[in-house]
């Protein structure tokens, strides 16, 4: 199980389109949240890490979003995004591994999560809300989707309870919202957390 903490297990799936996560599309609650806001959000620092095809990614450049940050540690994804959209600014798809980005660098409005919580060795939770909350800036919201249910902890998908979740998250998150999404993908019905925290002051 270690090497989902290497690039090359990922990139070798997305080379055998061996992609079974993948959606193809955006995913419904999040283009729901993301349609619902304001012409002011628009030129706000966005990050969507571990983001794939990244399809939320290409929603947000559609809609007028300026300033989103793809990160990716597999860069098949990455060269696959920047073909589909040239005119997406090649100095925000960042191939690099998340845990190492550099909070000095990089700080966010807010961050999309989709299936790269769910993608990480669960051993680094704790690291991954640490380092989310460090590449957050005061009050900063981190907002996406998380697996309502325990796929088991031998390979990705690592699910989880609301309960575990909160016991992560609450060192450094206020929880807004965290419950079941209504209108997720028929394939992920009644198996999805919709998330909404704020870093803590
Ligand atoms: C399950 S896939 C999800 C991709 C996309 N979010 C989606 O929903 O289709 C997880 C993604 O996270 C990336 N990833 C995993 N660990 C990473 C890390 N430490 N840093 C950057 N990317 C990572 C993988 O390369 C992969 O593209």
């Amino acid at each position: 199980m270690e090497n989902v903490n290497q690039a090359d297990f990922w990139q070798q799936r997305y080379e055998q389109d061996s992609i079974g996560w993948d959606m193809g599309q955006v995913s419904p609650p999040l283009k729901a949240y993301i349609d619902q806001l304001p012409e002011s959000a628009k030129d706000q620092a966005i990050l969507v890490p571990g983001a794939g095809n990244a399809y939320e990614v290409g929603y947000l450049h559609e809609q007028g979003f300026t300033n989103v940050t793809l990160v990716d540690f597999a860069p098949a994804p990455i060269k696959a995004f920047a073909e589909r959209y040239p005119d997406f600014p090649a100095e925000h798809l960042i191939c690099a591994d998340f845990f190492n980005l550099s909070p000095e660098q990089y700080q966010f409005d807010w961050v999309l999560e989709q299936t790269f919580f769910c993608a990480i060795n669960p051993t680094r939770r704790d690291e991954y809300v640490r380092q989310m909350a460090a590449l957050l800036k005061p009050k900063g919201k981190l907002v996406g989707l998380l697996f309502d249910k325990d796929f088991g902890r031998k390979e990705p998908p690592f699910g989880g309870t609301k309960a575990e979740y909160q016991q992560h998250f609450e060192s450094h998150f206020d929880i807004e919202i965290m419950a079941p999404s209504y209108n997720s993908h028929p394939a992920r019905q009644g198996s999805e957390l919709l998330i909404k925290m704020r870093v803590k002051a």
